[in-house]
């Protein structure tokens, strides 16, 4: 297959998203070059029941999943004709979710003899890194953040990923929307509390910043949400007014506090020159914040996506999808919907 690589030639990919609440399909050229990122989200319909609803999630992707890729294929002023290959996520995420995107992918591939190249969701993440930033290339750090996942990747070429730490329990995605459901703001919870952290004081509550005794590069998100549930109960117990805007900015800064300070010991022991971070939540501004100033302190170059590439999309699937798409991976027909795909399988 490599010999037939022409790499000279540009390379398009038709991505497809579909592994949680958006339907999304993107045009990608040689991996960075976006021609087109059409993202249909279904956040309204969850927000009526506090969060992602799975059913409605599939159901939704069903109804909107064609339409949506021909958005993206007519925005970039193209046809099946001119796809060289579909990448598309398997895993993780959603089982009913992703089995949307993966059935479609298969179709299109079958029915048209294009190549398909099944993409991890969180290489897609890490990948949105690419499209803006031209100069970034592995070896680097990489912070994922979402609402799933909470990651500390060391990225040692493309495709060749190593976890050096996750969450042991909640990601730092779903501790914003608990906290932000636990404090009346609503779902999704990160950019309510971002917003509302603003008028507040991030000193005025001391929430613990955990540790993971036995990994160092570890994090656990769940006892921050129990302290910030248990400030929430005692003030209500005693009947002191409760500010929702220093409960917000504390919390966001608990939780910076800590992906900093795991990021910057990284840096130390890995000794690379490039740290980014993908994710939902690394479109928040006091992370970026946090990250940029830690980063310059050590002169270490940061690496952020634009909040639209941060959240769930096709573009970055269709960066991540380019890379293993010349480097010979192809899926068969037997590829399958993997809800808890583990990174580098
Ligand atoms: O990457 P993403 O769209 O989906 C997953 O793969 O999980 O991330 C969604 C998560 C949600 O938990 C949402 O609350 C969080 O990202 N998020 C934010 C912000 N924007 C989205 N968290 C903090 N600050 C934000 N501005
Ligand atoms: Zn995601």
């Amino acid at each position: 297959m490599m010999n037939s690589l022409d790499l000279d030639k540009e390379i398009v990919i038709l991505a497809i998203e579909s592994s949680c609440d958006e339907t999304a399909a993107a045009v990608v050229v040689n991996g960075r070059d976006v021609r087109s990122n059409v993202i249909s989200s279904q956040i309204d319909l969850h927000t009526l029941y506090g969060g992602v609803v799975p059913e409605i999630a599939s159901r939704k992707h069903i109804e909107r999943i064609n339409q949506v890729i021909e958005e993206a294929l007519r925005t970039a002023n193209m046809t099946l004709d001119d796809i060289d290959a579909i990448g598309v996520t398997y895993g993780p995420g959603l089982i009913g979710a992703l089995l949307v995107g993966v059935a479609e992918a298969k179709a299109i591939s079958f029915a048209r003899n294009i190549p398909l190249v099944g993409v991890h969701h969180i290489e897609g993440h890490i990948s949105a890194n690419y499209i803006e930033n031209k100069d970034l290339e592995p070896p680097f750090l990489c912070l994922v953040v979402s609402g799933g996942h909470t990651h500390l990747v060391r990225v040692a070429d493309y495709g060749k990923y190593e976890i050096l730490g996750k969450t042991r329990d909640d990601a730092a995605g779903e501790a914003f929307d608990k906290v932000a459901r636990a404090i009346g703001l609503g779902y999704p919870g990160g950019p309510k509390i971002e917003k509302v952290s603003h008028e507040g004081n991030p000193d005025a509550i001391a929430f613990p910043r955990a540790k993971v005794a036995d990994g160092v590069y570890d994090f656990s998100f769940s006892g921050l949400k129990s302290a910030v549930l248990n400030y929430l109960n005692s003030c209500r117990m005693k009947g002191i007014k409760i500010n929702q805007a220093d409960v917000a900015a504390s919390f966001q800064k608990a939780v910076t506090d800590v992906l900093v300070e795991h990021a910057m010991k990284a840096i130390d022991e890995y000794k690379v020159d490039k740290f980014a971070i993908a994710g939902g939540v690394a479109s928040n501004g006091a992370l970026r914040k946090a990250m940029r100033e830690a980063c310059a302190r050590k002169g270490v170059k940061f690496y952020h996506p634009s909040p639209i590439l941060c959240t769930d999309n096709a573009a970055m699937i269709g960066a991540a999808a380019y890379y293993d798409y010349i480097a010979g991976k192809r899926s068969g027909f037997d590829l399958n919907a993997v809800a808890n795909l583990r990174l580098g399988e």
